[in-house]
């Protein structure tokens, strides 16, 4: 038999980001978000480019941290105490690596430390030992509470679930996701958010999701897995994400999910009346409406 020297196929790179699932938002605003989100995108998708599905939704989900408009990172919902307890997690597909923080306080960006942890083989982090990991490794701390999210707490108002994600495929056929919040907002002191959980974030050599919404709902619907799952098994992807949603609707949960495929396939879901997404293949883009 000759010896055939295969290389991986090459894949058109594909990106999509969200923002959140709630409620529909004003006109203004969603315009102000679509314009935050593109650049985001863009920046993310040049990252995708030059380098793997890993790199490029953990930059995607830096950039949602940095950004106070997102419910994650700098500017985050507080917990019942006035406290900034954030949680991330990525994985990469290829490798099934899953890792995260739960909880963190006082570190701007947990998408990092998430990905820092891949390395390790204490992959899942929480709070005191997560920040200890964060310093060692040589990331700054620093109070991450605006005044807007102080003024929120204070009122005792809750947000919505702008929880952030972002799934791509690489040039090389990989995928990975990346997700990230400061959770549901006036929450119970150690409240444990999807994020930093499979059914919040999860990636295989099939498909990658990222979940936002109702963390309660999202893990007991196991949300990402069950749609991986599903395409894994030979499930079109749209057909998984249709699917699932008609059944976690039917319970009442609420919730919505971003979903790539190894084909280059993109997909969205939510039981909400809006879910903030945006996704890049090529030149090609599209944003929520
Ligand atoms: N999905 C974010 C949370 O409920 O914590």
């Amino acid at each position: 038999m000759p010896k055939t020297n295969r290389r991986p196929a090459k894949c058109s790179p594909l990106l999509i980001l969200h923002g959140g699932a709630g409620q529909i938002m004003p006109q203004g605003k969603k315009k102000r978000i679509q314009k935050k989100l593109r650049s985001i995108l863009d920046a993310a998708y040049e990252r995708l480019i030059s380098s793997t599905a890993l790199e490029a939704v953990t930059y995607a989900v830096f950039l949602l941290e940095n950004d106070p408009a997102f419910n994650a990172g700098t500017g985050a919902a507080l917990q019942r105490d006035g406290r900034s307890r954030l949680s991330a997690s990525v994985m990469n597909g290829s490798n099934l690596l899953f890792s995260g923080v739960v909880n963190l306080e006082n570190f701007k960006n947990p998408v990092l430390i998430a990905r820092k942890l891949q390395n390790e083989s204490a992959r899942v982090l929480s709070d005191k030992g997560a920040a200890l990991f964060a310093s060692r490794s040589g990331f700054k701390s620093r109070d991450t509470r605006t005044r807007a999210a102080i003024n929120d707490w204070k009122k005792k108002k809750k947000v919505g679930c702008d929880t952030v994600g972002a799934c791509a495929l690489d040039a090389s056929g990989h995928l990975a996701g990346a997700t990230s919040t400061g959770g549901r907002g006036m929450e119970h002191i150690g409240r444990v958010s999807d994020s930093c959980m499979p059914a919040g974030n999860y990636a295989t050599a099939e498909c990658a999701v990222s979940a936002t919404g109702y963390g309660e709902h999202i893990m007991s619907e196991a949300l990402s897995v069950r749609i991986v799952q599903r395409v894994a098994d030979g499930m079109h992807l749209e057909q998984a994400l249709v699917k699932t949603f008609i059944e976690v609707k039917a319970r009442g949960g609420l919730m919505g999910a971003i979903a790539v495929d190894k084909r280059g396939r993109v997909s969205t879901g939510c039981t909400t009346d809006s879910l903030v997404f945006a996704w890049r293949k090529g030149c090609r883009r599209k944003f929520f409406r």
